[in-house]
């Protein structure tokens, strides 16, 4: 039998700007407006003032962790000008997860900047990596007691979202789709420049250093985990597209604590690059394949690729209406992830993607959510799965 931590870490996750509402100060409120076929996130699903009740049915249920994030363009919403009452806000988040039992496990950035940043270039401005600096070194003020913190969600994601904005600066709108939903018209999505990844690097490490400083958090930052195999004759172009799609950010977290890992589905690379995900009636509502597999890929090629630093599921999970498939997915990933903790990989936790349904940077359509939102009355309705989930962590048995 599997032996798991026993401060193993059972949770759900969410992004403030997928879940809050209004976070009209950031640069993904104002993108929403411009992106060809996008809808706008409006109030999400209120999360911002819901989040009492949203922590409350986690904990009810059996979990005891919750991943959600710092909304920077609420914490300065000017260059240099802070908010003490947003970070006010996020304290009392912090404090009613831990009033709850669940352990908080909070992210600095998750893809949207304030629109300021935006403006003066973004993540390609000289200063970039001083704002971002002087940002998170505010948010260590209200970490006290914080655990868990990672600095960037998915740099390799951001890094392809980064040029993708500067080709929209350009007025090549035509390419801004949404970065996670595969629809049929769909262009294929850029290799992430290992360029933008090494900008990231450095703003990862120095951020990591004032977390280090500051607090005692275990400090890391998550990956896109591609999980990607080798079609015939494709495993020579597996490890260069490997490299600038996950390595570069894996290798990076050597001297982590942690390395979140975010997986949901595999992808096969042949001679001539990543293969579309084949069209099949189990593909996802993003039009990823239907790989409950991809976790224990994912998982066991960041323990090499790191060389052994502890890794953290940050996000694993599967868009689809039928509750019924979440579970069914979710239940042989978890046994993919026993299967590497068995042969040594030191996992310390499984942060289910998402608590809600949200905003899927750009769509309402894709539902990820333990629990349905009522988008008018903003009422919650737990799904199956997340009494299923909650049933696991209490126990750690998969049956
Ligand atoms: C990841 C993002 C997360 C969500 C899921 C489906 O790439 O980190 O915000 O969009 O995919």
């Amino acid at each position: 039998m599997t032996s798991i931590r026993r401060d193993f870490l059972w949770g759900a996750a969410t992004a403030p700007h997928q879940v809050e509402g209004n976070n009209t100060l950031s640069d993904w409120w104002a993108r929403e407006a411009r992106m060809p076929g996008a809808e706008p996130s409006g109030d999400a699903v209120d999360h911002y003032h819901r989040y009492p009740e949203d922590m409350r049915l986690l904990a009810d249920a059996g979990l005891n962790a919750y991943r959600f994030g710092v909304e920077w363009a609420r914490v300065e919403p000017r260059p240099g000008q802070i908010s003490r009452a947003e970070l006010a806000h996020y304290r009392r988040m912090i404090d009613t997860a831990i009033g709850y039992g669940l352990t908080p496990v909070v992210t600095l950035h998750h893809f949207s900047s304030p629109r300021w940043f935006a403006e003066r270039g973004g993540w390609l401005a000289d200063e970039a990596i001083e704002h971002f600096r002087s940002y998170a070194d505010t948010v260590t003020s209200i970490l006290d007691g914080v655990e868990w913190v990672a600095t960037l969600n998915e740099p390799n994601m951001l890094a392809m979202m980064t040029m993708l904005a500067a080709a929209m600066q350009r007025g090549d709108a035509a390419q801004w789709q949404s970065p996670t939903v595969k629809g049929a018209t769909q262009v294929l999505l850029p290799v992430p420049d290992p360029s933008i990844g090494r900008r990231f690097v450095e703003a990862h490490h120095a951020v990591r250093d004032i977390v280090r400083e500051r607090t005692g958090a275990n400090v890391g930052w998550t990956v896109a985990n591609q999980a990607f195999t080798a079609a015939p004759g494709g495993e020579q172009k597996l490890a260069e597209v490997r490299h600038d799609w996950e390595d570069l950010y894996l290798e990076a977290a050597r001297g982590d604590d942690f390395i979140g890992v975010q997986s949901y589905s595999s992808q096969q690379v042949g001679p001539n690059g990543i293969i579309p995900y084949p069209p099949h009636p189990d593909n996802t509502m993003v039009g990823t394949s239907y790989r409950p597999d991809a976790l224990g890929i994912a998982v066991r090629h960041a323990w090499g690729a790191t060389g052994g630093v502890p890794v953290l599921v940050t996000e694993n999970g599967i868009a689809v209406a039928d509750d019924t498939r979440r579970i069914a997915y979710t239940a042989e990933a978890l046994q993919h992830l026993y299967q590497a903790i068995d042969e040594g990989v030191d996992v310390r936790g499984y942060l289910h993607w998402s608590a809600l349904d949200n905003f899927e940077w750009g769509h309402w359509e894709p539902k990820f959510g333990l629990i349905a939102v009522d988008r008018e009355t903003f009422q919650r309705h737990p799904k199956p799965s997340l009494a299923w989930l909650g049933n696991i962590a209490k126990t750690g048995k998969l049956r």
